[in-house]
């Protein structure tokens, strides 16, 4: 496994693939954990070279306190990379990766008004401008995106077909653990109480997905909001699963994402399931 630090040396390794081979990118912020590796599994099932980069990108962070305890632990993840068969890691300094604070801004219209737009306002344009210097520098086939951040996946869908940009994205499935938690890295900073706690996430998607076609919508999510009133739910939504706009009742035919964020403490947790009727 080769690791790369330089922009220099990334276009290095880039000029020297073959017009055949495909490379597929894996973008992260560290703190890896199974999720990660299995989207590591699907680039190396779908392209010949599997490149992940490690960036904590300080631009998609609207909480300063956030980035500052979003856990950083590239010594782990190596080793972890290493073993799943990841043949490049890309791991840029913030200083080399930005040279100058970006003038370009972008903006998702409907998707910053809603969900994950609306409570971290800047958060969207942050990603865009890591994810297309990523693309940019990279230039992968093919890019694999974890279906857990699911608006973040669909400004990215927008984002490459806005702007044409020759690659693939291939959306992941989320990863759970065995108690139903969707597997995520700032899961690394739940005690043991605040980890029982943060199945209420989930829980509360599988309750509102029973509930489909039962009640009209509204009242599901009244029922939802009640169930939060030990943690602090910021949001659930019950949404298109492409446009993610909110979805008529009753429940037609169509597939639907329950979208939820909350707070176990300072802790912010998001995930989503998505249902066909
Ligand atoms: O999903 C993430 O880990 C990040 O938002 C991403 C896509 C690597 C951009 O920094």
């Amino acid at each position: 496994m080769q690791v790369i630090q330089g922009i220099k040396e990334l276009e290095k390794f880039r000029s020297s693939l073959g017009k055949q081979e495909q490379l597929g990118l894996v973008p992260t912020m560290g703190a890896l954990h199974a999720g990660h590796l299995s989207l590591l599994e699907k680039a190396r099932q779908q392209t010949d070279h599997t490149l992940v980069s490690i960036f904590v990108n300080p631009l998609q962070f609207n909480d300063s306190k956030d980035f500052d305890k979003y856990p950083k632990q590239v010594e782990k993840d190596l080793p972890l990379l290493e073993k799943a068969g990841c043949n490049i890691v890309f791991i840029p300094s913030v200083e080399e990766f930005y040279v100058q604070q970006p003038t370009l801004s972008f903006q998702f219209g409907y998707l910053e008004a809603i969900m994950e737009g609306y409570h971290r306002p800047g958060h969207f344009n942050g990603v865009a401008i890591v994810v297309s210097k990523l693309l940019n520098l990279i230039r992968p086939h093919k890019a694999f995106f974890g279906e857990k951040d699911l608006q973040q996946l669909r400004v990215i869908q927008y984002l490459v077909k806005d702007l044409s940009m020759p690659v693939e994205i291939v959306p992941c499935t989320t990863l759970r653990e065995p108690d139903g938690l969707a597997m995520s890295s700032r899961n690394m900073r739940l005690d043991t109480g605040q980890r029982q706690r943060a199945l209420q996430l989930n829980q509360s998607l599988r309750k509102a997905k029973d509930l489909l076609g039962k009640l009209p919508h509204s009242e599901i999510e009244e029922l939802i909001q009640k169930d939060f009133s030990a943690e602090k739910l910021e949001y659930f939504s019950i949404v298109e699963k492409m446009s993610l706009k909110k979805c008529s009742d009753p429940f037609q035919n169509k597939e639907v994402a329950l979208c939820i964020a909350a707070f176990i403490d300072e802790i912010r947790l998001i995930d989503n399931i998505i249902v066909s009727s």
